[in-house]
């Protein structure tokens, strides 16, 4: 099986390539704009990598040579900082939808099935939370691919930028399928969580990466971990180890898994964010066998002050994953302590703690 592998070097990206190159099946090629994630991969002999802006004019006229030639395209590049949504927004719409849509153009062109990574996110904020009903009525928030509409705030809350250009992907890659018979599947993930996500602020890069990444920064750091506005919103957190064995199933299993949309996501794993934080500390003490950590300032700070005007927050993400469970006969197991366990550990170690 030969796939174009589209972000190859990102969190996803290189946690599917270790998977999939592990297997003698597959070629891959793959494009990123760095392989700082992947380097080690670079002599692998059904690995070829092109690092390069695939939109780039030069790149664009062999990524179309390329696509003839391979039996899927796995898009997986994208903008999904949330503080980048409502600061830079214009990047955000055109590297998730303008800059894209020409790879959904040519996978129809030349008759490629393409695995879209889209996000969670465009489900926006739950009906509950408009009807104020406190999650009474499961109807008003559990996420349905087929059925739950997808509720965005106001234009000048500028945090739906993203939601709204990945919404417009998915229906452009669906319009394609209704009018030229694109073979797609679209993917949303639920908060995967894992090793190299992001970046550790303040160690790894500057700004503000999601929310794993900025609890790690701070306990590393020894700053407080801040908690927006309050902590409440309530995420469910994916292994990426359960993530990519949904998304191999789905290769793997074209004669169910094409012309779907899948939420691939962990429903035993749901926490506040308050609740993340503390938990986060917790492990942290255990591993780095330091009782002070116990007490890591925990700290409250409005969202307009941590992302800026124009940030509106998803209240809470509770998938229904029956349909994945049932076509790929796939369930995420690993629960999340493990996710965290195995996450802190790896920082811990990538940056001499341990
Ligand atoms: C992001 C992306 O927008 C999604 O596309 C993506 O699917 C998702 O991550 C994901 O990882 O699957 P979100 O969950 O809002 O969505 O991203 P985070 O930045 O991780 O924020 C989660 C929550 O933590 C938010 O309520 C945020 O306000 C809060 N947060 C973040 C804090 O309380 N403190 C922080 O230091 C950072």
């Amino acid at each position: 099986m030969i796939i174009l592998l589209l972000g190859c070097s990102g969190f996803i990206g290189s946690h599917l390539l270790t998977r999939l190159l592990k297997k003698d099946n597959y070629r891959i090629f793959g494009w990123d704009l760095e392989s700082k994630k992947i380097d080690h991969f670079l002599p692998s002999k059904n690995f070829y990598f092109t690092q390069a802006d695939v939109l780039a004019k030069d790149s664009f006229e062999s990524l179309k040579k390329q696509i003839t030639d391979v039996d899927m395209v796995i898009n997986l590049a994208a903008i999904c900082n949330p503080a980048m949504y409502n600061t830079r927004p214009l990047d955000v719409i055109k590297s998730n939808f303008l800059d894209v849509h020409q790879i959904v153009d040519l996978c129809a062109t030349h008759g490629k099935w393409l695995i879209h990574a889209s996000t969670s996110e465009i489900y926006g904020r739950t009906l509950s939370s408009y009807y104020n009903d406190n999650y009474a009525d499961k109807s008003l928030y559990i996420l349905k691919e087929d059925q739950t509409p997808l509720v965005m705030g106001p234009i000048r809350n500028q945090r739906w930028s993203y939601a709204c250009a990945k919404q417009l992907l998915e229906r452009y890659i669906y319009a394609h399928h209704y009018e030229n018979s694109l073979d797609f599947t679209i993917i949303r993930p639920l908060n995967f969580f894992g090793p190299e996500m992001d970046y550790i602020p303040g160690i790894e890069g500057d700004g503000t990466p999601r929310v794993l990444a900025c609890f790690l920064g701070a306990l590393l750091n020894n700053e407080p971990m801040y908690l927006v506005d309050g902590g409440r919103a309530r995420r469910t957190i994916t292994s990426i180890h359960d993530a990519i064995d949904a998304i191999e199933k789905i290769i793997e299993r074209p004669g169910v898994s094409k012309n779907k949309i899948y939420n691939i996501g962990n429903v035993n794993n749901e926490v506040s964010m308050k609740e993340l934080a503390e938990k986060m500390r917790s492990i942290f003490a255990k591993l780095y066998d330091n009782a002070d950590y116990l007490n890591h300032p925990i700290e409250e700070m409005d969202s307009k002050i941590f992302y800026g005007e124009g940030y509106e927050d998803c209240d809470r993400r509770m998938p229904d994953i029956s349909l994945a469970m049932n076509d790929l006969d796939w369930s995420p197991k690993i629960l999340i302590n493990d996710i965290l366990e195995e996450t802190i550990r790896y920082y811990l170690k990538k940056h001499n703690k341990l």
